[in-house]
């Protein structure tokens, strides 16, 4: 295809503005508008066309310049030695390319590699003088940033003092691996700021729950976080950091020749390094690392959108050298973006248990890290609202690990004209009973409780999982034929069910009847917590339902008890206390309650405990690292419920840190100091 000069001059100034807008809005607004796959795209055009015109290469290039300019909120600082960027390798090719170019420039065989995780947050600088942290900055445009101090000290990966005697002058050379213990007179780290995953949810359910603004990613959270006025605000954002290489170093002091020396080096200063960091002799070796990472990827906690393969040797870095803004002896190998865009064609409700209308937005599919996705949650009209999303615009989507994916922004600039406005509904689109709106809540919900076979089925479904009544093989999508054909219209119908009827369904033969038929009955035996819980009234989770039961002790004795009995159980207020109240005041409910059990459904009585015998008392646990299928606030609860105490700091007096996926600096003092390590499984055998 051949263009005249000026359509390429026109398609390159196009590009410079979009991508310079594109730049401003990340960089310094914090608030991306379009999926960094497409601005990566994009920056791959311009850089293509510029090297095959020279002639139209300018300084202010967005090729030319590292990122965005910084903004002005608490003042400038002057980067001793700039902070690059990396660049991009997108495919396996262009790794070995890389690699390639490299062993021809060093005139070397092979080459030796770190291959650390390129962390998804904000790269900042951190400056220690005489072993104290006097300075933070983010990068800004690499040569200045911003002055981010008091938000830093407020980082508890970061540390305000490092570890190690300081410098004396009167020792003219350190020498890092023989002064193993010592600190530089000055000495400037560097690193990546990030939210984890686990708190970045925890933060959005809160807001979702308030009806306030989500956060679009943990990456705009970290930045935003840090750029607060108010550092008790950002303190309760809880970020991390990841060290990853030294800036700055005073003269007298000479760090060790490799990269991942170093690496090991700042560690010993007392910042964590990420645990994946990886040496490998060679290119292959890069891409097996990757390929295993790629996998990996979903159960870390915390996102990364590449892999940055580094030379490891410092002389062979120096002998590759820079070009323009990023050095020659590393390169980002990107994974598959979890931000992608496209259309949204329509939004549907879907009516969970207990009535809440929940939009769920229709989507043109679209593949967001090698999986096709064609719906997203919206959570709630509040958050359409602030989204402004209207049918028919395109939206940008997130998909990280296994939570549902999510609408996250509006490309306002692609909205069509006959952009249609998702309007509320006034009647549950599954019974057409009125929908209502409780002051102070986000949600809209069916009145139409077991009236709406929505709710019906929904509550079925829970009534069978595996936390309730744990019936084997009566998964969501049977529950559903058996609603369809009228087999199953209450729990109780469930007890009813005959093999032969079971047997006469589409893909049931009669070994699958008599096998569910079995679990039918063997879920008869139940336990009272359990069979509270899978009753599914609004609020009361697993825990609660426990904590209710061992205080009440018998199903009567909660069917009767007042509000103000109930709000005494631990875990129970007063709104909860009113749900449990409003179940049991309702007729069908109870008449539920008693055909399951003239049907068969049973449980032995609770033995009285008096705190003395309860089993966890006098002991003191940590949780820490990401658990799979329980809240951290629920493991406490049922800790607690036990007897046990909850910290949050591991010490000598911990009777042992149950650690979860990713666990970090915790589990590490739990080495330490000799406190044992239990896993999640401790949790589920309580
Ligand atoms: S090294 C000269 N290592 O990637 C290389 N950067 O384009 C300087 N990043 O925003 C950076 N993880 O914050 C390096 N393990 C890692 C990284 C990493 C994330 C970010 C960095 C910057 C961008 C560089």
């Amino acid at each position: 295809m051949s263009h005249n000069k000026s359509d390429i001059e026109k398609r390159v100034a196009e590009l410079r503005a979009t991508l310079d807008n594109y730049n401003y809005q990340y960089y310094v607004l914090d608030n991306p508008t379009v999926p960094d796959a497409e601005y990566d795209r994009l920056l791959r055009e311009l850089q293509q066309l510029e090297s095959e015109h020279p002639e139209l290469v300018s300084a202010d290039s967005p090729t030319q310049r590292v990122g965005g300019e910084h903004s002005k909120k608490f003042g400038d600082i002057r980067h001793e030695l700039p902070m690059l960027s990396i660049n991009n390798a997108m495919s396996t090719e262009e790794v070995v390319d890389f690699d390639r170019r490299l062993k021809k420039t060093l005139n070397i065989e092979s080459v030796e590699y770190v291959c650390e995780p390129k962390f998804d947050g904000l790269a900042i600088s951190l400056l220690y003088i005489s072993g104290k942290l006097v300075r933070a900055a983010t990068r800004g445009d690499g040569y200045t940033g911003e002055n981010i101090l008091h938000n830093a000290r407020e980082v508890s990966d970061i540390p305000k003092t490092l570890q190690g005697t300081p410098f004396e002058p009167n020792i003219d050379l350190f020498i890092a691996e023989t002064y193993s213990n010592t600190v530089p007179h000055k000495i400037e780290v560097r690193g990546e700021v990030y939210m984890k995953k686990s708190v970045f949810e925890n933060l959005n359910k809160k807001l979702v729950n308030k009806g306030e603004k989500l956060l679009a990613n943990p990456r705009n959270a970290a930045a935003g976080s840090l750029r607060l006025l108010d550092s008790k605000k950002a303190k309760q954002r809880k970020l991390s950091f990841f060290a990853y290489s030294i800036g700055y170093v005073s003269d007298e002091f000479e760090l060790p020749q490799t990269q991942f020396k170093r690496l090991k080096f700042v560690e010993k200063l007392g910042f964590p390094v990420c645990d994946k960091v990886k040496v490998v002799s060679n290119v292959s070796a890069c891409i097996k690392y990757y390929e295993e990472m790629l996998i990996e990827r979903e159960s870390l906690d915390y996102e990364i959108d590449g892999i940055v393969y580094k030379v490891n040797d410092i002389a062979l870095q120096d002998k590759a050298g820079y070009v323009s803004k990023a050095p020659k002896w590393a390169i980002a190998h990107k994974l598959p973006p979890q931000e992608e865009s496209t259309k949204l064609l329509s939004i549907d409700f879907q009516v969970g248990r207990t009535g809440a209308l929940t939009p769920v937005a229709r989507l043109e599919p679209v593949s967001v890290g090698g999986v096709t996705v064609s719906n997203a949650t919206l959570h709630n009209m509040d958050e359409i609202a602030r989204l402004d999303a209207r049918i028919g615009d395109t939206v940008i989507i997130r998909r990280a690990g296994d939570v549902i994916p999510q609408v996250v922004s509006v490309i306002l600039e692609k909205r069509p004209p006959d952009a249609e406005e998702i309007l509320t509904p006034t009647n549950c689109p599954v019974c057409d009973s009125p929908v209502e709106r409780t002051k102070g809540e986000a949600v809209i919900r069916c009145t139409g409780g077991l009236v709406c076979s929505a709710q019906r089925n929904e509550s079925i479904k829970h009534f069978a999982s595996r936390k309730a009544m744990d019936i084997d093989g009566l998964g969501d999508k049977l529950v559903e034929i058996f609603a369809e054909k009228g087999m199953v219209k209450t729990i109780s119908d469930l007890y009813r069910l005959k093999a032969a009827d079971i047997a006469a369904l589409e893909r049931m033969g009669e070994k699958s009847a008599e096998n569910l038929i079995n679990a039918l009955e063997h879920s008869k035996n139940t336990t009272l917590p359990k069979f509270l819980y899978s009753l599914g009234i609004r609020e009361v989770g697993e825990v609660t339902a426990k904590n209710i039961a061992h205080h009440f002790l018998t199903l009567d004795a909660i069917i009767n008890a007042s509000q103000e009995e109930l709000e005494s159980v631990p875990d129970v207020g007063p709104i909860v206390a009113h749900h449990i109240r409003a179940f049991f005041d309702n007729d069908e409910n109870i008449e539920q309650i008693n055909e399951l059990k003239q049907l068969g459904v049973n449980w032995p009585d609770i033995e009285q405990t008096s705190d003395d015998e309860l089993p966890l008392k006098g002991k003191t646990y940590v949780i820490t690292g990401t658990l799979d299928g329980i809240s951290r606030t629920e493991a406490k609860s049922k800790l607690e419920a036990l007897g046990a105490k909850v910290s949050g700091s591991v010490s000598s007096k911990t009777t042992a840190l149950i650690a979860g996926a990713s666990a970090g600096s915790k589990l590490k003092k739990a080495q330490e100091l000799g406190v044992e390590v239990l896993d999640q499984s401790f949790l589920d055998s309580l």
